[in-house]
């Protein structure tokens, strides 16, 4: 078993996500590299202290990321910080020969990402992917298998989206997310769009151009300190696009990015109409698979239990359902599987390339020039 050496950068909440999918490697039964924790940069220390009780494996403990990207025991980072930091960090990694798992978006708007890109290109034997997770949840697979195979006829339209709704609270206090200098412009865009994105994109259906209905729908929250803060980022976001499928016919594509969506918590969805099949997943059902399969007739739809259908071979049994953590773990499998083998074992089980981020930069990028003129704009490069 090739043992893969990893730095993180960022030890919040998506730091300790990592850190428990390495715990529970022995999980998937089939991986041949598995990564090791070796070395953990933040300034909280509860949270690098948090690293130290669990992993025996952690020998670097620092709050300068340029310390742990100096450390030659290292051979890949993950890094989860405000976007804000994105650019510095990815570039600085990816110049210290690093491979680099980085989270999305990868860039808190084009020109970071842009900055981004252009140090990938300039390295090409460093391995760099985005983080999503979103595909890994077995119905997506199975919807995955379905595109490849061509199931779904002429496709008659796409939606895709990832809903919210702590934000409903408006005494919930403000965070970095709801603040422009550390999220961005792009607000719930580019905090939630990746994911919305990574399906249609890894099928090719590609937006051409957007018209985006944007809304800061709680504009101040509380600071935390006794007094108010202004929200100064979209709370939702709402994009139709057309794309086109592989035959060049153009259909509407949907991302659906939301912070204040009633009722959902964390919610994933995935609608693909077709002439042929139609299939629809969400996440608040997350065993069941929709689908309709149309040969003349009666046109109903069937609901599959998924159970464990999973991109990369685990313990658990076949029957039984999958959640968020199972998702995450299998995301890391793949980022593994890449990095050694160069692929993914198939066109869905695969993490965003540095390609698909930077379309959805132009797609983010439009949507806010749609916002303002209120016209349908071209997806610029
Ligand atoms: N893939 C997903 O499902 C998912 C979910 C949530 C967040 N994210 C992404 O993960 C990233 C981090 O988000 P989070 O929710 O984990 O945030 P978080 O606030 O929980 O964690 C960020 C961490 O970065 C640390 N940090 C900040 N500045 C630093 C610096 N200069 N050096 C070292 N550490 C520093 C903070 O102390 C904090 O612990 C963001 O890009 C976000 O979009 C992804």
């Amino acid at each position: 078993m090739k043992t893969v050496r990893f730095g993180i950068i960022g030890c919040g909440l998506m730091g300790r996500e990592f850190g428990s999918a390495v715990a529970r490697w022995c999980h998937l039964t089939e991986m041949d590299v598995r990564p090791e924790i070796v070395a953990v940069c933040d300034m909280n220390e509860t949270l690098t202290a948090w690293f130290k009780d669990n992993f025996a494996t952690v020998r670097q403990v620092t709050k300068e990321y340029a310390e742990l990207l100096a450390n030659p025991e290292v051979d890949a980072v993950y890094i989860a910080v405000p976007h804000n930091l994105h650019a510095e960090f990815y570039c600085a990694a990816i110049e210290a020969g690093k491979h680099l798992l980085g989270e999305k978006p990868f860039g808190i708007d084009k020109a970071a990402n842009d900055q981004i890109m252009e140090c990938i290109r300039r390295h090409p034997d460093v391995f760099v992917r985005c983080s999503s997770e979103s595909p890994f949840f077995p119905a997506v697979q199975r919807i995955g298998a379905m595109i490849e195979s061509g199931a779904f006829g002429r496709i008659i339209e796409v939606n895709s989206g990832f809903l919210h709704c702590s934000d409903m609270d408006v005494n919930k206090p403000i965070n970095w997310k709801r603040l422009l200098k550390f999220n961005g412009e792009y607000g719930c865009m580019g905090d939630l769009g990746m994911h919305a994105c990574h399906m249609p994109f890894r099928a090719g259906w590609l937006p051409k151009n957007v018209r985006a209905v944007l809304s800061n729908i709680v504009p101040e929250r509380p600071d935390g300190k006794g007094g108010m803060a202004e929200c100064e980022t979209w709370d939702n976001a709402t994009l139709l696009c057309t794309a086109e499928d592989a035959d060049g016919n153009d259909f509407p594509l949907t991302i659906k990015t939301q912070r204040i969506s009633p009722g959902h918590k964390n919610t994933w969805y995935l609608e693909i109409l077709g002439t042929k099949t139609s299939a629809r997943w969400s996440s608040k059902q997350i065993n069941t698979l929709e689908v309709l399969e149309y040969t003349g007739g009666e046109q109903a739809w069937q609901m599959i239990d998924m159970g464990h259908e999973m991109a990369y071979k685990s313990l658990t049994g076949g029957i039984f359902e999958a959640g968020f953590s199972d998702s995450i773990l299998q995301m890391w499998a793949a980022f593994l599987q890449e990095l050694e083998h160069g692929k993914p074992p198939s066109r869905f089980s695969g993490c965003v390339t540095p390609e698909e981020v930077a379309l959805s930069h132009g797609l983010f990028t439009a949507a806010l020039e749609s916002q303002d003129s209120k016209a349908v704009c071209p997806i610029g490069t």
